[in-house]
């Protein structure tokens, strides 16, 4: 099977380790293990002490009744059943493309947004006609284009709400629109879900509420600022979950009983989790804006308070090339746009720790005045 490799992940894996200041990512600066259990006050002891007793089998196959339930809490919609535990979003969106599509169906993606959505279609041997989005319109994806691309053999329509890299996030008015196209053909709507724009929560719909075929994929790994426990879930109708349900036996059995019990923890406590982030994010965009506004070389269409974002940069040089005398010289990580096929762009992560932010981009000040 041929697939081509993942730019970002492939520029990560060589260079985020020799960062000094790494404002390349897109999680929400992490925590601790000591910080994520005492975020009920409770030192960690009686998490502690209920993981002494666990036995290390496989755990719960799907995710435990407690895990299914706090997702479930999520949507307006969604029954418990029809949420199955993942290897992050990563495996999520594995899972939905790799139960549901086949060689020649049409697969509609957002492009750029993250690659599996049109990569791993197309290694399943569909084809993959690109939404393409466009900084004139503040990166928001035109309903005119998706009505030109849609046909009898579109089986899915792939988005990434909000967008990474760029941070948009889709309303409810846009979503309704994309089902009803959704619905006149059939189609599945995949939505990668992991950005939540933390200004307005409510103001956020889920694909799973609105749409039938709706497939909703989220982790813990951005918003809830714990990649390291790598998980997961997919939400869908229960049909849908059934069809997942036999794919996923061939590819992950469980998640594993230590990752469950902290997700369940990050979940239950996810209103202080959110608010912790939300000042987080709120505080860095402030002073994100208040750069970019003193950065004669750098626009940006800002994100709607999400952990990612792609300023333009305007210099005279290859952007990779850029990105990788910025971090050899000055110790700041950013990615080069080329890893979305948007050179002239870089994907900025500023929802690293304050200190980190204020230094890379100051760094990145510097750097910009040699050009
Ligand atoms: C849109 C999107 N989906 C999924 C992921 C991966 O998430 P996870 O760590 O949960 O596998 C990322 C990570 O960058 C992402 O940006």
């Amino acid at each position: 099977m041929q697939i081509a490799g993942f730019g970002v992940e492939e520029w990560l894996n060589v260079w985020e380790r020799k960062a000094t200041y790494d404002i390349a990512q897109s999680t929400i600066a992490s925590m601790t293990m000591k910080e994520i259990l005492n975020i009920d006050g409770s030192n960690g002891q009686s998490f502690y002490d209920l993981l002494d007793q666990q036995k290390m089998n496989y755990g719960w196959i799907e995710g435990s009744p407690e895990f299914k339930e706090e997702v479930a809490k999520l949507y307006k919609h969604v029954d418990s059943d029809n949420v199955l535990q993942t290897n992050g979003a990563t495996g999520a969106n594995h899972l939905a493309l790799y139960s549901l599509i086949e060689p020649g169906d049409q697969v509609i993606a957002e492009y750029p947004s993250y690659q599996q959505l049109y990569d791993i279609p197309k290694s399943l041997g569909a084809k993959v006609d690109y939404w393409t989005i466009h900084e004139d319109d503040n990166w928001y994806p035109d309903i005119e284009e998706l009505k030109q691309l849609v046909s009898r053999e579109t089986k899915m329509i792939c988005l990434n709400n909000a967008n990474n890299p760029t941070g948009t996030v889709l309303d409810t008015n846009f979503l309704k629109q994309v089902v009803e196209i959704a619905k006149s053909v059939d189609a599945y709507v995949l939505v990668d879900e992991v950005y939540l724009p933390l200004d307005n929560p409510e103001s956020f719909t889920s694909i799973v509420d609105l749409y039938d075929k709706g497939i909703a994929t989220n982790s813990l790994s951005k918003t809830y600022s714990v990649p390291g426990i790598r998980i997961g879930w997919t939400a869908s109708n229960a049909e849908v979950a059934d069809i997942f349900r036999k794919y996923r036996d061939y590819t992950m059995i469980c998640a594993g009983v230590f990752n469950d019990m902290l997700a369940v923890h990050v979940l239950r406590n996810k209103d202080k989790i959110l608010s912790r982030n939300k000042q987080l994010v709120m505080n860095n965009l402030k002073i994100y804006q208040e750069w970019i506004e003193n950065e004669p070389k750098v626009s940006l269409i800002m994100p709607q308070a999400v952990s990612t974002s792609f300023p333009k940069i305007d210099i005279n040089e290859d952007i990779e090339e850029f990105c990788i005398k910025l971090l050899k010289e000055k110790g700041v990580l950013l990615v080069p746009g080329n890893r979305f096929d948007m050179p002239g762009h870089v994907r900025l992560g500023y929802c690293a720790q304050e200190d980190t932010l204020k230094q890379g981009l100051a760094k990145l000040s510097e750097f910009l005045k040699e050009y």
